[in-house]
């Protein structure tokens, strides 16, 4: 028997500095699905991902919370794990560079290069963009307000100084043009290809820094052990090191390596398709077969990101709407490699229209009438009950549908073919209203076209519930038991191969809708706030800092970004008393869901019965820098309005507090 053929895909190994958002969700679950895709289409499949937990960032992250580094990384790590199960995520490896299988082969890696004179030792001058970990050099620095800033991310760079070891680039940018140019689909969509020839190749590779002697947490060059190796050469390594690599197993290597894609943010291409293939290159070994660089997910006009704080998490998505419907929603709504706007209201829209609608109605409608019309027992196909004109477009669209999905999945265009999936959806309505079986139904003569109206009806479905199968990993099943339909050989991918393949006398059964209908208007006001929250660990502020010596800006209009830094979030109060030393001041303890926190107020001159405000739920502005209050730490302000004839001060809560969970975002 012959080998099955290959498919290896990877996603960026992530920074464990904060949770995942919906932007890396995208990237894994778009990885996820094409995997998913090939195997149903009999490739021999294998997926990593995994997280990148050397560098300063880190470092300093780990440091602002007094912990170690390893243990500010195992615990995203784990709460990492946990969201790519709830997301149905299903790779075959979790790499962490913190992993000795890992440091130990970056080592043996960055000792051949030494010794075959790809790195040697010199000084670096430069500046340095921490939170991105890049250096740049002056030319690629962005002015902003007469500042040199990270053309990244836009924030302010530090120049650095230090002994270093670099890797001879320079030696490699002929080849790599040459080999760019040759390559077509190595980098895809092709534009991203130009961009990196016209604006990294063509001016000229410069050297590239590839050891720090200012960062600890990182992994020790071996033979000069207080060089750390620079993290892209320690985390671009992991496409490799995973497979065991350098190792006497490497079993996995020898089988899947090069990778069939890269899948990775655009913002990262540059590290993937020029300083790997290079890496790679003077490793002896063969390039990954391609590198797609998708868009962004924005949230306004900005990128989310995790140290900027304007990020959206999955978590509170899913538990409402269920996974397949985001997961749907992450493929289909922007072309991948374009950029594309995260809002809840597209979001519900799209569940709406596409899945309530469309496919909901298609397969509650086909049930709903086989159960009405054949006492839900599939009938047989018959000759005379076909009719050439209406029949033959639909089945002859839906027979083509597994071929013209595959052809958009190898362009890896997955909304593109989930649109073709759609358009069969689509022409499945139709053709109900065409055919009226309503009107069929009630003319005994007309039962055999009934039977054939609704057999075509039920086998378009089941071509879509598997071919939906690697979007949405849950909903196969739940359509095929409205079906009946159990033999898995019916669920494959080659049972697609023909049209009507239907067995007499399945037992259908109408289940639950499979996406109910959102009322838009409400849910719009439900999700607000809670979607920009990690699901398990909200809310330690994340908002930018001010730069230093900033003088407070007047008030006057300001932009959605300046009121993203204030956090708000409902608070419910636990016990409230005066302060026996001060005439105006109460002393609160609020609950805000995850965390209890102590709060002075001085409102005592308005609320002369403290403890009549237990239970209530009140507004925290809960990101105000913590102050010593009566030998107590207050953290945060309650809001309140005055009223300026009185002098009274009366405190803001919110509409019906019961709908309303302690720790909410206020926005
Ligand atoms: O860059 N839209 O890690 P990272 C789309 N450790 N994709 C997004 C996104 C958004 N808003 N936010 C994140 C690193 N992503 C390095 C990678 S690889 C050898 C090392 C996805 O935590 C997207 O895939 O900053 C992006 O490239 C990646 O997460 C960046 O993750
Ligand atoms: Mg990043």
């Amino acid at each position: 028997m012959q080998d099955r053929k290959t498919f290896y895909i990877t996603t960026p190994i992530y920074y464990p500095s904060g949770n995942m958002t919906i932007g890396h969700t995208y990237t894994t679950v778009a990885a996820d699905t094409m995997t998913r895709f090939k195997k149903l289409t009999g490739y021999d499949t294998y997926f990593l991902t995994g997280t990148d937990e050397h560098g300063q960032k880190i470092e300093k992250k780990a440091a602002e919370a007094g912990v170690t580094p390893i243990e500010y990384v195992d615990k995203i790590v784990a709460e990492t794990k946990e969201l790519w199960k709830l997301m149905d995520i299903e790779y075959d490896d979790f790499i962490r560079t913190t992993e000795e299988r890992h440091t130990r082969i970056v080592q043996k890696i960055f000792r051949q290069f030494y010794d075959q004179g790809d790195i040697y030792k010199s000084e670096y001058e430069g500046m340095y963009c921490t939170p991105c970990e890049s250096f740049w050099t002056p030319t690629q620095l962005k002015d902003k307000d007469g500042e040199k800033v990270c053309p990244d991310c836009g924030r302010p760079c530090q120049p650095m100084k230090e002994e270093s070891y670099f890797f001879r680039m320079s030696k490699y940018q002929d080849w790599m043009i040459d080999y760019i140019e040759q390559h077509p689909d190595f980098i895809q969509p092709a534009s991203r290809a130009n961009e990196m020839i016209n604006n990294f190749l063509k001016p000229g590779l410069q050297d590239l820094c590839v050891s720090r002697t200012s960062v600890k947490w990182g992994i020790p060059v071996d033979f000069d052990p207080k060089h750390t190796v620079y993290v892209w050469i320690d985390a671009l390594s992991n496409y490799i090191t995973a497979l065991g690599y350098g190792t006497a197993h490497d079993e996995l290597y020898q089988k899947y390596w090069p990778a069939d894609v890269h899948l990775v943010g655009k913002e990262i291409v540059r590290f993937h398709t020029i300083y790997w293939p290079i890496m790679l290159h003077a490793l002896g070994l063969p390039l990954p077969k391609q590198v797609f660089g998708h868009g962004w997910l924005l949230f306004g006009t900005d990128k989310m990101s995790k140290s900027k704080g304007n990020v959206v998490y999955p978590g509170p998505i899913v538990a409402r709407y269920g996974v397949d419907a985001l997961r749907y929603y992450l493929m289909r709504e922007m072309p991948f490699g374009s950029d594309g706007n995260y809002t809840n209201e597209s979001f519900l829209t799209r569940v709406n229209a596409d899945l309530a609608n469309d496919l909901g109605n298609l397969v509650s409608r086909t049930v709903a009438m086989i159960e009405k019309y054949f006492d839900g027992a599939l009938p047989a196909w018959t000759d005379e009950g076909f009719v050439e004109a209406e029949d033959a477009p639909l089945r002859d669209h839906c027979a083509a549908l597994p071929a013209l999905v595959e052809a958009q999945m190898d362009k890896l265009q997955f909304s593109q073919a989930l649109t073709e999936i759609w358009k069969v959806i689509g022409e499945c309505n139709k053709y109900i209203d065409l055919t009226q079986p309503w009107i069929l139904g009630k003319d005994p003569d007309k039962k055999a076209r009934l039977a054939n109206v609704l057999l075509n009806l039920a086998e378009c479905v089941r071509f879509v519930g598997v071919l939906v199968g690697p979007f949405m990993p849950k909903t196969p099943a739940r359509i095929f038991e409205q079906l009946g339909l159990s033999d898995d050989s019916l669920k494959s991918w080659d049972s697609l191969g023909n049209f009507g393949r239907l067995p007499e006398g399945l037992r259908v059964k109408k289940g639950e809708a499979l996406f109910p209908r959102i009322d838009i208007k409400k849910d719009l006001e439900l999700l607000s706030g809670s979607t920009t929250a990690p699901a398990k660990a909200p809310a330690q502020p994340a908002a930018p800092k001010a730069p230093e010596g900033d003088k407070p800006q007047p008030a006057g209009e300001i932009g959605i970004e300046d009121f993203e830094r204030i956090q708000l979030r409902a608070a419910k109060v636990l016990t409230c008393e005066k302060v026996k030393k001060s005439e105006k001041l109460l002393r609160f303890t609020l609950d805000l869901g995850t965390e209890t926190r102590t709060v002075f107020s001085g409102i005592a001159k308005s609320y002369p019965e403290p403890e009549a405000l237990v239970g209530r739920t009140l507004i925290l502005l809960s990101n105000l820098k913590p102050r010593k209050m009566m030998g107590e730490m207050s953290q945060g302000m309650l809001l309140s309005a005055l009223d300026e004839a009185s002098g009274a001060l009366r405190l803001l809560t919110v509409d019906r507090a019961e709908d309303v969970a302690p720790g909410s975002e206020v926005g």
